[in-house]
């Protein structure tokens, strides 16, 4: 056997990826199976930026590009941020990669090392500890719960950031809760942070998937003190139905850029030249499918909060962005199902997908031991006939 390297034994393998696999598996056998674990838009990516990448490939623009992405897309980049936040940055401080993941993996291996404390607010974003593992950092989570809408208290914050504490994770819109921070709650937060040299990584990529005319607020632009050590992590993916295409930037300070970049320089170089044409026209051209594509999830995520919130044992709140809820199963973990004892989240997700034939991502790898993840990324039928389905195979639970 081969000796693997300690770093790869810290971590896991995405559960999400775990579960779509068996799902997968089931549905290959021709069973019907609603899906509710995917993180990723059901809908097409918009036909103008699908024309972009032709038009760019019908260009020859098949060659190696800069390694921190295309000019255009760099300016392009700058440009939205002066637009909507009114933050004035240049093209050196952009870096193009092969979507948000890779921009975060590249920012932590740039700025965490060994012993490194990562505050993560939980739940969080499955690969966020991972990273900070294989970055050879401590990750620190501050737990969160249904009491503060999973938004942490000031407190718990002061309390979490140490002499120690080399970079701090903030990601509002949430996956998996959902929540979003306020605007005076954020103003408390980047004061907190006035007072710690830290990185602060803003994962920004739910940013335009928001609810009920609420609005998202920008770190750097609420308080401009903080710009120095802000890395703003955002992407294409999930605003306009891009998940497959991989491109996600990273826009912060130039020295953290430049450390990334050369970091991707030695590990994927650019991102793919005819991708980074469609972003380029994603970020540019017509907004117009993203307000239609947000109202339906809007519409979705009302049906579905409702459907759980009918089904005795699960309790969910309705979130403000993104496209998850993550209802508390507590009241589910004491009971037996098909023979077993549901003693996790797992266990709960295990029953579901051989009882109900849905597939959901249990809360573990979240930081929860009392959820479980759906998302109503997914047609308004299969969020009615998967509740239907998980209401009766709740009820058959002692
Ligand atoms: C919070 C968060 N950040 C980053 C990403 C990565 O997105 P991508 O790599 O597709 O740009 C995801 C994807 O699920 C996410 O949920």
């Amino acid at each position: 056997m081969t000796k693997l390297a300690e770093r790869t034994k810290g971590i896991k393998p995405s559960v999400t990826l775990a579960i779509a696999a068996k799902a997968g598996k089931l549905r290959s056998e021709g069973i019907d199976v609603v899906n509710f674990s995917a993180g990723e838009p059901d809908f097409d990516t918009p036909e103008h930026i699908k024309a972009a990448a032709v038009e760019a490939l019908r260009k020859g623009m098949t060659k190696y590009t800069d390694v921190k992405g295309i000019e255009p897309l760099r300016e392009a980049i700058t440009q939205k941020y002066q637009r909507e936040h009114g933050l004035v940055y240049r093209k050196d401080d952009v870096l193009v990669s092969c979507g948000a993941k890779h921009s975060l993996y590249n920012i932590f291996q740039a700025v965490i090392g060994p012993g490194d404390e990562v505050v993560i607010p939980a739940p969080y974003w499955v690969s966020y500890s991972d990273m900070a593992l294989l970055a050879g950092g401590v990750p620190k989570l501050i737990s969160t719960n249904e009491a503060t809408g999973f938004r942490m208290k000031l407190e718990q914050f002061e309390v979490a950031l140490t002499p120690r504490t080399r970079v701090v994770v903030l990601n509002s819109p949430c996956n998996p809760t959902g929540a979003s921070y306020h605007r005076d709650e954020l103003l408390a937060i980047a004061r907190v942070l006035e007072e710690h040299d830290c990185l602060i990584v803003s994962d920004d990529i739910y940013e335009k998937i928001i609810y009920d005319n609420s609005q998202v607020h920008n770190l750097v632009a609420l308080n401009p003190s903080l710009r120095e050590r802000t890395v703003i992590i955002n992407g294409v993916s999930k605003t306009y139905a891009m998940t497959g295409w991989r491109i996600g930037y990273a826009i912060g300070p130039a020295d953290v850029i430049s450390a990334a970049a050369k970091i991707q320089s030695q590990s994927t170089s650019n991102a793919t030249s005819i991708a980074q044409a469609a972003a380029l026209e994603a970020i540019r051209g017509s907004q117009d499918e993203v307000p239609i594509m947000v109202r339906e999830f809007q519409k979705r995520r009302d049906v579905i909060v409702d459907r759980l919130n009918a089904v005795e044992g699960i309790r969910c709140l309705k979130p403000q962005g993104a496209f998850y809820v993550f209802p508390n199963i507590a009241p589910l973990l004491s009971k037996t199902g098909n023979g077993k004892k549901l003693g996790s989240p797992c266990d709960v997700a295990d029953y579901l997908l051989e009882e109900a034939k849905v597939a959901v991502v249990p809360g573990e790898d979240f930081g929860s031991q009392q959820h479980i993840r759906f998302s109503y990324a997914t047609s308004l039928e299969d969020i009615e006939k998967g509740c239907k389905r998980i209401h009766a195979a709740v009820k058959k639970l002692n």
